[in-house]
């Protein structure tokens, strides 16, 4: 690699587009108390921690770190069918788990519940299958604009106004799922 083509000219961390909503420590001090507060909910049990692709991946790596039991991890992808910029419940498994559920403490591990169309249909689907509990994890909570209210946290990181956010495994369009805080986008066009 040549000199030239190592000089910085933009920082994605420090684009005038964002704003920082939860810091990274923040995260990291509130992570950490809900991997304890997971640990002492579950003194035995098979833990599985089930991640939706791709926004949770972030929050399960760290996670999984702070949650101090016998556990094993699995994904699933899903497609929520959006009627415009509306989530509109109909939800699509892109990709199923690669282990039964049956029998297991599970935990679904999601980046934010929004509508909560999508975290609605999963879970009754993942509700079918004999697990012997199910229970859910948000890394955000933004509930103004719920429709499905049924849908009840468990272990929740932050509750937010109604803003779209990226960061911390959450897009727009596919970018900043890198930033290793949560912002605002200011202007969604230009993201
Ligand atoms: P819901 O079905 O409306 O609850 O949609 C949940 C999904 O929409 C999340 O898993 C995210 O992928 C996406 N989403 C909702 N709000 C935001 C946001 O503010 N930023 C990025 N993605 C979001
Ligand atoms: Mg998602």
């Amino acid at each position: 690699m040549s000199a030239e083509s190592t000089q910085r000219t933009s920082s994605e961390f420090t684009n005038s587009n964002l704003e920082v909503l939860i810091s990274e420590q923040q995260i990291t001090d509130r992570v950490k108390e809900l991997g304890a507060q997971i640990t002492s909910e579950y003194a035995s049990g098979d833990v599985v921690l089930i991640a939706i692709l791709k926004g949770s991946c972030i929050f399960l790596a760290d996670l999984m770190r702070a949650i101090d039991l016998k556990l094993t991890i699995d994904f699933m992808a899903v497609s929520s069918y959006k009627d415009g910029t509306e989530s509109s419940g109909d939800v699509e498994i892109l990709k199923d788990l690669s282990n039964p559920i049956r029998g297991k403490d599970v935990i679904v591990v999601e980046d934010i519940i929004d509508t909560g169309h999508t975290l609605a249909r999963l879970l009754d689907i993942l509700g079918t299958r004999g697990a012997n509990s199910i229970k859910l994890a948000a890394f955000l909570d933004k509930p103004e604009p719920r429709v499905r209210k049924e849908v009840k946290i468990d272990y929740c990181g932050f509750v937010i106004p109604n803003h779209f956010v990226v960061g911390y495994g959450l897009d727009a369009a596919g970018r900043y799922r890198n930033l290793p805080f949560i912002a605002r986008v200011k202007n969604p066009a230009e993201a």
